[in-house]
């Protein structure tokens, strides 16, 4: 990029977020993520390093955010408020240590205290000779505002700082206490159900409720709303009074304040990271929100000596947690036949970390939707990630346009063999290759044969798939029962003894049991369960290749759509011929010995770790035996499967719902029995 061009892309950006910080502090509304907000303003500071003359001091990257709102007085701190650097990962955390560690002196002892990071609303709290005098919102660090009134209806706060034995000193003077205002996760749920009763605008989230209640001007409201405050600071006139972070959070649970007990002292990064990935995983298990950690230099006195630099202090940063979110640019979107043949547009994404790994697709599901959101080829787009689901496109941020976008055109005909897409019904979302032949269905189709919950051939995966389709060895799934490991030698991408190995795992399922044999055939439709219950009910696949519509629609859990997209994968040629390819090959699945079994028509959750079976195990066990397996209980669950180390709220729930509980040895002996 030049400069001319990163100088247009600064002002827009700085534009846009300027614009998401003003709604998101003073208007308490959101116009996008903070993590899409931090990709933008991280994309930011990387441009103004590159071109550091085009920095401003009116830029984003330049200031604490947050104006005082008019109507409350205005209060400066007697210290400032400061804001914390991110650091996003180990490495980010040892150059951190590395910087400080230069700066102390080389006999320091460095001891870390890291405590949760509270997704609220910071405010400062000053007592004097131990009675609360004044509460004051954050503002732009330097002037806040003040809200007395309202934080003295905060339960949880002290008006009077308790006495205890050891700690009088606080009491004497002037006592500063900071902490985090925030409304817990359930509180919040409960108001917006309540507000939706109502019929009034829903809050957004827990934490712009909560900054929106202490800036009301009425004590009453804020009152009525459930907040809190968690405490992590104290300030004294005389710093020897607070010699430690440790300490500090003792003194402030002697003193009567909520401190999160979570909060300890680490002695290495290598700890800390541990703790990081403790709460990182436990994260939803808190009252709160949270999005990482805060850590500080222990010892406040070496804190003190690293000072400050811009708007944060050295001694401490804020670990965050992989966002979820993030901003990049669309390079091109493309279409993905799928083994159905739905064609699919895909975005091709300039690389980019989303929840800890790098995306660089992301679905956009169909032509209408990507039509709708208006996804252009050079748009930069927020990219959302939840857990190991498929990434997404949220929306195109339009301002951040330079007018070189491509609108998008959906293809006539199938990138790959060129057929013309078809509707099958007008009301279609997805266009469709209908090819059968198509050799992007064909890799998708084998590549889905060979999963894990249909015939589960380890070393098959995508890249192997497309490399036996490529050279030719493979046309269908009946095709890979023929290859042999001179045959698969012959490609780059195996040695001698990866060729063995997977000819071998191929050879070693040529009698899958009926149910993964039916779902891995990927019939539109039939998913685990739904090939489940026609195993049971068909007990081989001869039978179930014959069933008419109105058999298959008599089956319990089976509609019209399921049955007639069954009746119709048996009755095309191509499918017939790819059976009896099968057949040739000796590949057939088992018969079903038992019509349902002792389990049939009872659903059954499994929870907890069992000794004998993994989870996939038990639920295969169910499965053959008829019965159904949830992964969540529900009012029609009959069995809770219950192991070691099980969550109190499920048991809670199986009570409440009356749920039958088994132990495993309980539950092996109802199998043995069916
Ligand atoms: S210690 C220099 N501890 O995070 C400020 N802050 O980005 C260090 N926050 O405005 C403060 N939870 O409101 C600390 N356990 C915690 C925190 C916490 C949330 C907020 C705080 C501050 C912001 C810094």
């Amino acid at each position: 990029m030049n400069k001319s061009q990163a100088s247009d892309r600064i002002a827009k950006l700085r534009e846009l977020i300027n614009d998401y910080r003003y709604h998101y502090h003073v208007l308490d509304e959101s116009t996008m993520s903070e993590a899409a907000a931090d990709s933008l303003k991280h994309e930011l500071t990387q441009l103004e390093a590159e071109f550091p003359e085009l920095i401003t001091s009116d830029s984003p990257t330049q200031r604490v955010a947050g104006a005082p709102l008019p109507g409350f007085t205005q209060v400066e701190h007697r210290t400032r408020m400061l804001s914390l650097n991110d650091v996003f990962d180990e490495s980010e955390v040892r150059a951190w240590e590395e910087r400080i560690k230069k700066i102390l002196p080389a006999n320091s002892i460095l001891e870390y205290f890291a405590d949760i990071k509270m997704d609220g609303l910071a405010c400062a709290l000053v007592y004097e000779d131990g009675l609360l005098v004044r509460g004051i919102t954050r503002g732009d660090g330097f002037v806040g505002e003040d809200v007395t009134m309202n934080i003295r209806t905060i339960e949880s706060l002290p008006l009077r700082l308790r006495s205890s034995p050891g700690y009088e000193k606080f009491a004497i003077g002037r006592t500063e206490v900071r902490g985090e205002i925030v409304m817990y996760k359930s509180d919040f749920e409960a108001l917006n159900t309540q507000r939706a009763a109502e019929g009034k605008p829903l809050f957004a989230n827990p934490r712009n409720t909560a900054a929106g209640t202490i800036r009301q001007l009425n004590p009453q409201l804020v009152a009525n709303r459930p907040l809190h405050f968690r405490a992590y600071d104290i300030y004294r006139e005389d710093p020897v009074d607070t010699p430690t972070n440790e300490y500090v959070y003792e003194s402030l649970r002697m003193l009567g304040f909520l401190a999160n007990k979570a909060a300890s002292v680490f002695k290495s990064v290598e700890l800390l990271m541990q703790f990081a990935e403790l709460w990182d995983s436990k994260r939803q298990s808190l009252v709160f929100n949270t999005d990482g950690l805060v850590i500080k230099v222990n010892n406040r006195e070496l804190y003190r000596r690293l000072g400050v630099v811009g708007k944060a202090p050295r001694g401490a940063v804020a670990l965050k947690y992989a966002a979820e979110q993030a901003t990049t640019k669309v390079k091109d979107i493309f279409i993905s036949i799928g083994r159905t043949g739905a064609a699919t547009p895909v975005a091709m994404l300039e690389p980019v970390v989303v929840a800890g790994s790098t995306v660089q697709m992301a679905t956009l599901h169909n032509e209408s939707e990507v039509l709708r959101k208006d996804i252009r080829v050079g748009d930069t787009v927020i990219i959302h990630k939840a857990g190991d689901i498929i990434p997404e496109v949220v929306e195109p941020l339009m301002t951040l346009r330079d007018g070189s976008e491509k609108p998008f055109v959906m293809p006539a005909h199938c990138p790959d063999c060129t057929t013309k897409l078809v509707k099958y019904k007008a009301a279609d979302a997805a266009w469709r290759c209908p090819n059968e032949a198509c050799p992007s269905r064909a890799w998708k189709r084998i590549e889905h044969f060979a999963s894990k919950s249909a015939l589960d051939i380890e070393g098959l995966g995508e890249k192997n798939v497309i490399a036996l389709i490529n050279s030719k060895l493979v046309k269908d799934a009946a095709d890979i029962y023929k290859l042999t490991p001179e045959a698969v030698l012959k490609l780059d991408r195996f040695a001698e003894i990866s060729a063995n190995k997977l000819v071998s795992a191929i050879q070693s399922k040529k009698q899958p049991p009926l149910y993964r044999f039916i779902y891995g055939l990927g019939i539109r439709h039939v998913g685990v369960q739904t090939a489940t219950d026609l195993a049971n009910n068909f007990r081989s696949l001869e039978t179930l290749s014959t069933a008419t519509i109105g058999e298959l629609e008599r089956i319990d859990g089976i509609g019209s759509v399921v049955a007639e997209s069954v009746a119709e994968w048996f009755s095309e040629p191509v499918n017939l011929k790819l059976l009896q390819s099968f057949n040739e090959q000796e590949v057939w699945p088992c018969e079903v010995k038992k019509v349902g079994g002792k389990l049939a028509g009872f659903h059954f959750v499994v929870t907890g770790s069992l000794e004998t079976l993994g989870r996939e195990e038990a639920a295969e066990k169910i499965r053959l035996h008829g019965g159904v397996f949830q992964s969540s209980l529900g009012k029609e669950t009959d069995y809770l499967v219950v192991g070691a180390k099980v969550g109190a709220s499920k048991l809670a729930k199986a009570n409440k719902l009356g749920t039958k509980q088994l132990n495993e040895q309980e539950f092996l002996k109802l199998l043995s029995s069916s």
